[in-house]
């Protein structure tokens, strides 16, 4: 209750969960990461933003009635496409099999940026949970807060990529702070993995990037994604989920950027130019 009225005073926190490499885990941290802040009393929408791969209603086994697809098209307002879940959280989902959203238009990323502003007053918590790589709509998501947060695994092709996607971030978008995630590994080789990109994006890039924190390997994470349940200790306001809480607190006030006259201007210049 207590964080729901700072919340308030402080302004909502909207993060954006992306990864260089498919598959390390954005989704599973995502979810999480809604779960405990629903857990905490906050209000907390998760966007699909993996546009046509539906990952978050499939990983929660939501029954999803629209998705985001419907408000790019006019058919739908952004409130009715929101998804209550059984968690506490609500969702709005990226739709499936729609290879048209792959590259979204400058009017499409208004339009949502629009409905996202919208969204923010209504709620306190906003988590984008993107998908994997540098394409457009990626690296348009991934810049939408001043601190993207980066999911990794140790694995050298993570690391690799994670660097290629702070890179392009940082060089294309001129995203300067980026928190970092490690997942699926123990507690010290995660702080080595992070450590490793550090040290490069230190050397080559003007830009910073902190650590997190670390969730470990689990058997059962896989098990309990198949059922469509959530790890309940992660969940749980009493549970051992440090890594969450540090992400809720650091976020504390984040709004998105403001971006909003940008994407106005690139659009008025596209008119013209058509
Ligand atoms: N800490 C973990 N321990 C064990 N398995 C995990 C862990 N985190 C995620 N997984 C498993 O890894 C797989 C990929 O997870 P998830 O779908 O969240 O990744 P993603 O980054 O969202 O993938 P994509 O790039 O395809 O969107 C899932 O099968 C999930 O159950
Ligand atoms: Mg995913």
């Amino acid at each position: 209750m207590r964080d729901q009225q700072q919340t308030k005073d402080r302004g909502p926190r909207v993060i954006s969960i992306s990864s260089g490499k498919g598959g390390v885990g954005k989704t599973f941290f995502s979810v999480h990461l809604a779960a405990r802040a629903a857990n905490r009393g906050l209000k907390t929408l998760v966007l699909d933003s993996d546009f046509g791969l539906a990952n978050v209603d499939v990983m929660l086994g939501l029954v999803a009635t629209g998705s985001i697809y419907d408000v790019l098209h006019g058919t739908r307002s952004i409130d009715e496409v929101i998804v209550a879940t059984r968690y506490g959280f609500d969702v709005i989902p990226g739709g499936s099999s729609l290879s048209e959203l792959a590259h979204l238009s400058a009017a499409q990323q208004l339009l949502i940026l629009e409905n996202l502003n919208k969204l923010i007053a209504d709620y306190d918590v906003v988590i984008l949970d993107n998908a994997a790589g540098i394409g457009d709509n990626v690296l348009y998501f991934s810049s939408l807060t001043e601190e993207p947060v980066i999911v990794m695994t140790p694995e050298p092709t993570s690391l690799t990529d994670a660097y290629a996607l702070i890179k392009v971030l940082h060089q294309q978008r001129h995203v300067k702070r980026f928190g970092v995630v490690v997942n699926k590994a123990p507690a010290s080789g995660a702080l080595l993995a992070f450590k490793r990109i550090r040290s490069v994006v230190d050397n080559y890039l003007q830009a910073y990037c902190s650590f997190l924190g670390s969730v470990d390997y689990r058997q059962d994470i896989p098990q309990l994604i198949q059922k469509q349940a959530l790890l309940s200790e992660f969940v749980s306001a009493s549970g051992d989920a440090d890594v969450f809480d540090k992400v809720l607190d650091q976020y504390e006030g984040a709004g998105t950027r403001e971006l909003l006259p940008y994407w106005r201007r690139e659009l008025l210049c596209m008119d013209e130019s058509s």
